[in-house]
């Protein structure tokens, strides 16, 4: 199996809560382990809608950072970075405007659907039409191989792929291609070479794609190849040109199934979260103050578990035995919905404590945070500068 190369990236538009945690954060401390990741603190995207509070952004970046340490992303597993401390990103947005044909940024969806949910907001911008390319340069810049994003941000990995295939179609079209790609295949040997020559041919005879992800795994494995021939052989593969920048795949996060106060998701914008930094005395009485079904009024009124937000918090966090005693409770009158909430409380308190422990000493230490952080920026930015490099080879703009 080729390696895999994870990529993905968080606004910094406010604190973290729950409902980040238990969604993508989670997803993030188990890909650590299993891929190499790179997670980054996308301000110049927060600024695509955040033009007129970048003060929101200033603070955020680094309390992001604070939480994403806090909950478990580890800097010996994943490279943390942000995104305007590598200004290539910049640079390879502008590259891949040239060849964006705007009607491809009018149909992405995020467009409108934002533009009518914010419409307080004026997002008739430049930079807000142009951010689903940020994004693709964010991705390409690093060959990302998966992209994990929830559902709304499909469209986005599916325009970069787009973008990506557009560029290697323009772009990758070197003099003496054929030459050069029959030259490579030679230099992996001969049977290596005819295993090679094998799959392409059933590829491109029957459309056959274990094929082609045989040989595009054989070539990711092969030692020794230089990164220009490995181009050829992966661009040779599917009959086009070199292939530059590598189309990503999207992971689904699995939607968080932590619910707001209220019942519905946890999000800011309902003003229903508790956030990964909340005092124990505030987690409490959110808790605590938390509607439950309408039909206890008072405490010997029967109620429904299943018309109640706070049975949806037991769903997450209580074992078998404490859920039949809420269940058989609610429903005969048998306990109280203050006493209901307790081991809620107190779930929430243990899962948190750990976190606020953590977040505590990196608050205390911005210095060790910086570090990490211009560690990460820096690894990122070798991998961003060798792109550039091609990139800017296959565009013709290497003069010196
Ligand atoms: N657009 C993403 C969001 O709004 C954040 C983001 C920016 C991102 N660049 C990315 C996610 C690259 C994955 C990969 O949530
Ligand atoms: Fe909700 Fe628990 Fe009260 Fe039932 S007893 S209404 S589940 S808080």
């Amino acid at each position: 199996m080729a390696v895999e190369r994870v990529l993905s990236g968080m606004r910094p538009t406010g604190n973290l809560h729950l409902g980040h945690y238990h969604g993508v954060l989670k997803n993030w401390l188990r890909l650590q382990h299993e891929h190499e990741c790179f997670f980054f603190v996308a301000d110049w995207h927060a600024l695509t809608t955040h033009y007129d509070t970048p003060e929101i952004i200033e603070e955020s970046v680094w309390e992001m950072v604070i939480d994403w340490l806090a909950a478990g992303v580890d800097p010996a597993n994943a490279t943390i970075f942000i995104q305007s401390r590598v200004p290539e990103h910049a640079e390879l947005f502008t590259l891949l405007s040239m060849i964006t044909p705007l009607g491809w940024l009018e149909r992405v969806p995020t467009y409108k659907d934002q533009q009518e949910k914010l419409a307080q907001k004026d997002l008739s911008t430049y930079g807000f039409l142009g951010y689903p390319l940020l994004q693709s340069a964010d991705i390409l810049i690093y060959k990302a191989t998966q992209v994990p994003v929830g559902e709304d941000q499909i469209p986005h990995i599916e325009f970069t792929r787009e973008i990506a295939r557009r560029f290697n179609h323009i772009y990758g079209r070197e003099v003496g291609f054929e030459e050069k790609a029959k030259a490579a295949i030679k230099k992996l040997g001969s049977k290596r070479g005819g295993l090679y020559e094998e799959l392409r041919t059933r590829y491109q005879e029957s459309g056959d794609d274990e094929a082609l992800e045989s040989a595009r795994a054989m070539i990711e494995e092969q030692q020794g190849l230089s990164m220009g021939d490995k181009e050829r052989l992966l661009g040779y593969l599917e009959g086009g040109g070199k292939m530059i920048l590598l189309e990503p795949e999207h992971k689904l996060t699995p939607a968080s199934k932590m619910p707001g106060l209220d019942g519905q998701k946890m999000s800011k914008s309902y003003n229903n979260t508790i956030s990964l930094r909340e005092s124990p005395d505030v987690v409490a009485k959110k808790i605590k103050t938390m509607p439950t079904d309408p039909a206890r009024v008072r405490r010997t009124d029967p109620g429904n578990p299943e018309k109640c937000p706070v049975w949806q918090l037991h769903e997450i966090y209580s074992d078998e035995k404490i859920q039949s005693w809420v269940q058989e409770g609610c429903r005969t009158a048998g306990i109280g919905c203050i006493e209901c909430k307790q081991p809620v409380i107190e779930s929430v308190l243990e899962e948190l404590k750990p976190i606020q422990e953590r977040a505590a000493q990196y608050a205390e230490d911005p210095t060790l945070v910086k570090n990490i952080v211009a560690e990460g920026c820096e690894r990122a930015r070798k991998q961003a500068r060798e792109t550039m490099r091609e990139v800017r080879d296959a565009m013709g703009l290497n003069y010196s």
